[in-house]
């Protein structure tokens, strides 16, 4: 990795969540000049060199006041390997933002893997995600690369946010049993609106369910155990929770990759170079993740969506008539417009994780009650634009720092399993994605 001379790479630059990284990294070096140190190199690259230009000089005249150099434009297209192993064999990390992942992840993935660079992406794409991790994590452990994917909101924010509520019923010597995770979207007057790579990202996921079961049929990784303590219930349609309200199952990448991070750890493929004395290696919980929908209304309008999406999703006619009309299937809520600087700064996000445990170690043959329990809170700005960024840039700060001290493992990994044990949340802190414990 010595030769490298750039230390991050974000690739897709040009697209809507690439652009908002490199706002992002210009942003933070003019709002904290210390966060960079003096000698941190960097380059964005995409496909066209005139695009990434100007994309330079827009952010260079938005933050005048920015320290850091001005990033270096790199020319690749995923089809073309020599492009793509050019620039992985000059950077340490690269940050991918080039989706729909599953078409486009796998040259960036295998082209890391062979020259020896660090990779993190914003995938949401359990079924990219857990192919990857079939395919590459014996290559990646064995050329001592780490692939993280799911490094945004998806599914940063849940997955650490699970291992943090472990780790307070570890450090008490107790057994945590399980978590629920609540999101709650907050959205101004102007709403929200998601970018159109993420709604074809949807719309093939929800596609090639069948594809995933077969992939999970093929793992090799170890299943999670059966629960000792009480049974965790799944509500599998809508629900009016007491606590919080109406809720429907989450459907989007969390509790696939909390699912795959803990399959991960019990594998034993977590375990970097060096422990840190005082974390536990986060032991297994059953999980359980809900949307929360303001209203009854909220409720129906969701259920109609949701059948005619997944109902079209299933058959190639019917993806075709998804991707053309984005806003009619969406309730508007995805365009191939952009969302505008008012929705993001309106909107922001919540997870609750609601958790149960015990203050003792477990016996199988006695079902009691759990006796203890914690809700951790997680909030962040608007998702998918202003957080993403934020989060994934963090992430690959993280392993530029933490990996030549051992504490990042090699392999393919999920967020929990390749941070557990570097300080991701307090740098997430830094950048407003909080972690607190509520009453
Ligand atoms: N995890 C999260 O919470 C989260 C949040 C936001 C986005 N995402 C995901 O991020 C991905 C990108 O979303 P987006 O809205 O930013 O999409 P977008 O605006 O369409 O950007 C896509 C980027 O990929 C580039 N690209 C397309 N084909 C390429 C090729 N053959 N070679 C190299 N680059 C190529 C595009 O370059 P050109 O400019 O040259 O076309 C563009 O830079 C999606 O998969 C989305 O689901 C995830």
């Amino acid at each position: 990795m010595t030769n490298k001379q750039f230390d991050i790479t974000v690739f897709g630059a040009t697209g809507l969540t690439g652009k908002q990284i490199v706002r992002h990294v210009f942003e933070l070096s003019a709002d904290r000049p210390d966060f960079y140190s003096g000698n941190f190199r960097w380059a964005i690259a995409g496909r066209s060199a005139e695009k990434l230009q100007k994309i330079i000089d827009e952010m260079t005249s938005r933050y005048p006041n920015a320290t850091i150099e001005k990033p270096t434009t790199l020319v690749a297209n995923v089809t073309h390997r020599e492009q793509v192993d050019e620039m992985t064999n000059q950077t340490k990390v690269v940050i991918n933002a080039v989706g729909p992942f599953r078409f486009m992840g796998e040259y960036v993935v295998r082209s890391c893997i062979e020259n020896h660079c660090d990779y993190v992406d914003v995938t949401g794409e359990p079924e990219f995600v857990e192919r990857m991790q079939r395919t590459y994590q014996d290559k990646a452990a064995a050329n001592q690369v780490t692939i993280v994917h799911s490094c945004g909101f998806d599914s940063v924010p849940t997955d650490m946010g699970v291992v943090f509520t472990k780790n307070l019923y570890t450090q008490h010597g107790w057994v945590p049993e399980s978590i629920e995770m609540f999101l709650k979207l907050h959205v101004g007057p102007d709403g929200m609106r998601g970018g159109y790579a993420t709604f074809e990202s949807a719309v093939h996921g929800f596609g090639s369910a069948e594809l995933l079961r077969e992939i999970r049929k093929a793992s090799t990784l170890k299943k999670l155990p059966y629960p000792q303590g009480e049974k965790l219930q799944f509500h599998k349609g809508a629900h009016k929770d007491e606590e919080f309200g109406y809720h429907v199952p989450f459907v989007f990448a969390d509790p696939s990759i909390v699912r795959l991070s803990q399959q991960i750890f019990l594998t034993g493929l977590a375990q970097p170079e060096k422990q840190k004395p005082d974390v536990a290696l986060p032991p297994p919980i059953q999980f359980a993740a809900y949307l929360l929908l303001p209203s009854l209304w909220a409720v129906i309008l969701y259920t109609i969506y949701g059948y005619l999406f997944g109902f079209l999703a299933g058959s190639p006619w019917g993806r075709n008539l998804l991707l053309r009309y984005p806003e009619l299937f969406s309730a508007g809520l995805f365009s191939k417009q952009h969302p505008t600087e008012t929705q993001l700064e309106q909107c922001s996000f919540e997870i609750i994780l609601r958790s149960k445990g015990y203050d003792h170690a477990l016996n199988p043959h006695y079902n009691v009650p759990p006796n203890r329990n914690i809700k951790v809170v997680v909030r962040g700005p608007e998702s998918g634009y202003v957080a993403t960024p934020r989060i994934v840039l963090q992430c690959a700060m993280a392993i530029l720092n933490n990996k030549s001290q051992g504490y990042v493992p090699n392999g393919v990994l999920t967020p929990a399993t390749a941070f557990w044990e570097t300080d991701l949340i307090d740098r997430l802190r830094y950048v407003g994605i909080t972690y607190d414990i509520s009453k």
